[in-house]
């Protein structure tokens, strides 16, 4: 039995020595998180979406926002994936990590229970842009974003869902953060395509990526601080 099919779900690289590129990805996007939102954060938490999950205070209309925007974000990165305008793209089809519809199903559930869905906003719409506009011109740097992306969902994002069903939905489990099949393998499956894939990389070009790791928190922070609004 392989270590990738008996990791827990929560078990994941826990930092050290870099074996691959994507333990070189997760290093610089633990250290970007606060002291209070992960344990291997390093950032003082200034904004209210850098507390303790535990004290947030999340709205259910800010939750529909965020749902929303984020939303947008998969959209765009699902289109970017399924018409890659740059080959090494298409490593990335079908993961089984793809978003957009499960979201649309949520917010169609949220609809049907007479909920009113708001329009995409600012945050997401301009995260969305930025991709596009990355993703045709600089595909080491689109990498780090759909790396981010991916495994904020499935790491941060699911501690926030937890505490989001208890407070504000009654305890149901939206399909966001549902995944058809073995969660723990589908990400092994994806850090050794990125893994793959980055093996072809200059160091510059790593770098760069890495570099990007920033730019991808600033915007998602936006994104995640809605739902607090
Ligand atoms: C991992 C919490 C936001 C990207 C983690 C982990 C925690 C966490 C606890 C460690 C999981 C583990 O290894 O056991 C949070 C919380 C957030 C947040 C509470 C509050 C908003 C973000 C943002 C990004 C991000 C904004 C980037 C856009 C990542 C990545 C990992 C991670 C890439 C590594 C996942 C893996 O190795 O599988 N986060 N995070 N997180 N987070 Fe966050």
């Amino acid at each position: 039995v392989s270590a990738a099919t008996t990791e827990k779900p929560w078990k994941r690289y826990t930092g050290g020595e870099a074996k691959g590129f994507v333990d070189e990805m997760r290093l610089v996007a633990m250290k970007l998180h606060t002291r209070q939102q992960a344990q291997e954060g390093e950032k003082e938490a200034k904004a209210p979406e850098e507390q303790h999950v535990e004290e947030w205070e999340p709205t259910l209309h800010g939750y529909l926002k965020f749902l929303v925007d984020i939303k947008v974000v998969y959209d765009t990165l699902e289109q970017i994936i399924e018409k890659p305008s740059f080959p090494s793209y298409g490593e990335f089809r079908n993961t089984g990590l793809e978003r957009s519809e499960k979201l649309a199903k949520d917010l169609k559930w949220f609809e049907e229970k007479g909920y009113g869905v708001p329009e995409a906003s600012s945050p997401g719409v301009a995260y969305a842009k930025y991709l596009k506009q990355l993703s045709e011109k600089d595909p080491q740097a689109f990498i780090c974003h759909f790396y981010n992306i991916y495994f904020a969902n499935t790491a941060g994002g699911r501690i926030i869902a937890k505490k989001v069903a208890e407070k504000i939905l009654d305890s149901s489990e939206l399909e966001f953060y549902k995944w058809d099949g073995e969660l723990s393998q589908l990400l092994q499956n994806v850090r050794d395509k990125l893994n793959k894939v980055a093996e072809n990389w200059s160091r510059e070009d790593k770098n760069r990526c890495l570099g990007e790791t920033e730019i991808s928190f600033k915007f998602y922070r936006e994104i995640v601080r809605l739902m607090l609004s």
